[in-house]
């Protein structure tokens, strides 16, 4: 599907919209996420932390999740948004987490106050690992 401004600002909106039901009680850092389905779905996440150091799970990866638990697997694009001054990139696991479905995906983030940055996954994750698909299969 064309992307067109539309299509971008449903997108953003998604994600600002994510961020509201963010759970970050620890860091608060809160994000949200929004994926664009190849065929046009909006699937969100947002961060949820955990009284456990490390648990705490990304708005990005919880989207793909998402996603692939409802049988969607193709991605166009991810809005990111958060609180923050500056519009923030995905994390490093979130890069590969993206890359395992979607390593041509484009990645838009924002911030509250309107400021946007755009990136592809090329860009952030150039040599991204991959195993070969049959290792390991008889
Ligand atoms: N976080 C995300 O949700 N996505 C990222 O790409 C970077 C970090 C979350 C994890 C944690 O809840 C908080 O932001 C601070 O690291």
């Amino acid at each position: 599907m064309k992307r067109d401004s539309r299509q971008d600002a449903s997108l953003r909106e998604a994600a600002l919209r994510a961020l509201e039901n963010a759970y970050a009680p620890y860091s608060n850092f809160r994000v949200g996420a929004a994926l664009r389905t190849r065929s046009g779905e909006l699937i969100t996440g947002c961060n949820v932390e955990n009284s456990v150091n490390g648990l705490a799970m990304c708005a990005e990866t919880l989207a793909v999740a998402s996603a692939v638990s409802q049988g969607l697997t193709e991605f166009d694009e991810i809005a990111i948004a958060t609180e923050d001054s500056e519009p923030t990139p995905p994390c490093g696991a979130c890069r590969q987490v993206l890359n395992e479905f979607a390593p041509n995906i484009k990645i838009s983030s924002y911030t509250r106050e309107g400021k946007e940055a755009t990136w592809t996954l090329q860009e952030l994750l150039p040599y991204a690992f991959a195993l070969n698909p049959s290792r390991g299969r008889v």
